[in-house]
């Protein structure tokens, strides 16, 4: 089975079942802590994540994620987890400047 795997947060996987959820609602529904100041509505990019591996099993950049590159307000690598889907094996890391203070993570 495939997973979402987040490396810096100890490596967990989440497994991905082919429904192309969003990344945010997959890491919610494991009941993990992700930064979503704008609730999942593409507004804030406070949901961000570093894509490792696997960007060929996430969905195209949408409208907002688009605007907020041509903006540089997300690298290349990077993605809002609010708006990607994700259909396969993924490897992703939280970016230092939204990692929340009560989670420990790893390098
Ligand atoms: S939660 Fe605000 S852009 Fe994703």
């Amino acid at each position: 089975m495939a997973n979402l795997i987040i490396r810096n947060l100890q490596g967990v996987q989440i497994p991905v079942n082919g429904e192309g959820k969003a990344a945010l609602r997959l890491i919610g529904e494991a009941g993990i802590d992700w930064m979503h100041s704008c609730g999942g509505k593409g507004r804030c990019t406070t949901c961000k994540m570093r894509v490792l591996a696997g960007a060929e099993n996430i969905s195209a950049r949408s409208a907002a994620e688009l605007k907020y590159f041509a903006a540089g307000r997300l690298r290349k690598d990077e993605r809002l987890a609010c708006q990607c889907r994700v259909t396969g094996e993924v490897t992703v890391e939280v970016p230092p400047d939204t990692q929340l203070p009560h989670l420990k993570y790893s390098h």
